[in-house]
């Protein structure tokens, strides 16, 4: 990665005169201890403003058993949104008790994601969907069968009347993957405790959770896990270092990864390095399941990413970080509990303060050179936020990938948003839009409907 950055560094000046007159505002507002600016992992956007009626529409779609050919198996299934986004076993179980052959990863900022799926088959949410519904071990449908079921229903004809009225034909395969993709787009989980600590709150994270942070940075972990979803911006081989799949054995077509898509030798068992953002809420780990706790995972990254040994204290303070990546998704605060242990420490740190500071006051001062959707245009673009300071990079980690990464053009879904200047908009997607998610409330049609 770093490589890269220093063969494109001249024509990258402008731009890195710009991030460090961010960094200047920021530092001399005061308000920012290390400045979210000057850290390779950015915080996720308070809100992202969705077409509400589509992503309601969306949210029931995604609820509902009847896109799986026998109306057994919805979206739901595998990916539950009442506990971490996914199905906590180690490969889901789909149509007919058919096992599939990877992990389940969890849906929660898929939107943040440069592509979707391990291998990153799909580029957009909106690709995504072709994926499960046709799978013979999934849901097993045709879309002529999922439509025509559809239209039998009391509400969707109206309700897709009302988010498509010029389609040709009201229900159908494009639009019910649009409305889906559109609720996808919803599901983002701001305000974590770390959010709130690079946004400035330095109460936010204990002692314990720094040192977490400084090793995560100081070990290496960050040159593949970053940006605002702590991951999901390139690809990389899993076992660098050390052969995973040598000492794993039993080699199957799901671990070659995205050599499956790319039919490139260098990238056999190459993975889109996961998000660790709900990784609190997502046990078992890894593409295969193998490792059943955070701490399992971890472990096999210092020993396959990075080949060295760590002391117990550090890989416990590294888990203790992770776990203070989880934010709120309406009903749902994942990080409740531990905003809740910071709390009593404190006893100054009311559980919803970091949201009325980064919805009020903090927002104005921010919004110059942190705006909303700046992790999605990092991401997207390629600037990989490890681009505007130095990040530590663990031996090992591929060009090739991170390469690939900053060249990809953003998922056509989000690219939309990145207007001809490269300034981020909002996530607009119609004319009637309103806050996906304000305070963490649940306040409306996006319940879960758990
Ligand atoms: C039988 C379980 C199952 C069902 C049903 C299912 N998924 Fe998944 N989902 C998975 C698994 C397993 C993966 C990972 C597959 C892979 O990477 O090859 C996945 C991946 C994804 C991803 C990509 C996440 C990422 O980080 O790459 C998204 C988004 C997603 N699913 C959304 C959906 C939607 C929308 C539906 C309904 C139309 C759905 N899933 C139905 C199991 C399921
Ligand atoms: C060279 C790139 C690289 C480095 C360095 C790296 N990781 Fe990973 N990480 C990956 C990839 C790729 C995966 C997915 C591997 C798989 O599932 O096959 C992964 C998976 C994980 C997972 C499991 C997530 C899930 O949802 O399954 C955790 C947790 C994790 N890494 C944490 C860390 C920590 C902590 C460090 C530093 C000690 C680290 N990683 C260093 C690339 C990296």
């Amino acid at each position: 990665m770093n490589t890269k950055q220093k063969t494109r560094k001249p024509d990258r000046l402008p731009h890195r005169l710009l991030r460090v007159c961010g960094l200047g505002l920021a530092l001399s507002l005061g308000s920012v201890e290390y400045g979210a600016a000057a850290e390779p992992i950015k915080p996720i956007p308070i809100t992202i403003e969705v077409n509400e009626a589509k992503a309601e529409l969306g949210r029931r779609l995604f609820h509902d058993p009847r896109l799986s050919k026998n109306d057994t198996i919805s979206c739901a299934t595998c990916h539950d949104l009442s506990a971490g986004g996914d199905d906590g076993q180690v490969v889901s179980t789909g149509i007919e008790g058919r096992t599939g052959f990877v992990n389940s990863p969890t849906v929660f900022n898929s939107a943040f994601n440069f592509k979707q799926f391990w291998d990153g088959r799909a580029h957009t949410l909106k690709d995504q969907v072709d994926g499960p519904l046709q799978s013979r071990i999934e849901m097993e449908s045709i879309w002529p069968d999922v439509v025509t079921k559809l239209f039998q229903d009391e509400d969707y004809p109206r309700m897709f009347e009302e988010s498509y009225p010029n389609a040709a034909q009201t229900i159908s395969r494009e639009n019910i993957k649009d409305a889906i993709a559109e609720f996808m787009r919803s599901l983002i989980t701001p305000n974590s405790r770390f959010d709130q600590w690079l946004r400035g709150n330095t109460e936010a994270l204990s002692e314990h959770e720094k040192e977490g942070y400084a090793l995560f940075k100081r070990y290496g972990c960050v040159s593949c896990h970053q940006g605002a979803n702590v991951g999901g911006n390139m690809f990389q081989v899993f076992g660098v270092i050390n052969d995973y799949f040598r000492k794993r054995g039993n080699i199957t077509d799901a671990d070659l990864g995205r050599f499956n898509v790319t039919g490139n030798e260098v990238d056999k068992h190459a993975f889109k390095v996961p998000s660790l953002r709900m990784a609190a809420h997502t046990a078992p780990y890894l593409h295969d399941g193998s490792a059943e706790t955070l701490r399992d995972a971890v472990d096999a990254m210092f020993e396959f990413q990075l080949g060295r040994e760590a002391p117990d204290e550090d890989k416990e303070a590294i888990v203790a970080f992770i776990k203070t990546l989880s934010g709120e998704y309406q009903n749902y605060n994942y990080g409740s509990d531990l905003v809740q242990e910071v709390a009593d420490e404190s006893q100054e740190i009311p559980v919803a303060s970091g949201i009325q500071e980064i919805s009020t006051g903090e927002a104005a001062g921010e919004s110059q050179e942190v705006p909303v959707a700046s992790g999605v245009q990092e991401i997207s673009t390629g600037e990989a936020a490890g681009e505007s300071q130095e990040v530590p990079v663990a031996s090992g980690v591929r060009e090739i990938s991170t390469g690939e990464a900053a060249r990809e053009s953003p998922p056509a879904d989000i690219a939309e948003t990145i207007s001809k200047n490269g300034k981020a908009r909002p996530l607009r997607t119609g004319r009637t839009t309103r806050k996906a998610s304000k305070s963490g409330k649940a306040d409306g049609p996006l319940r879960t409907g758990r």
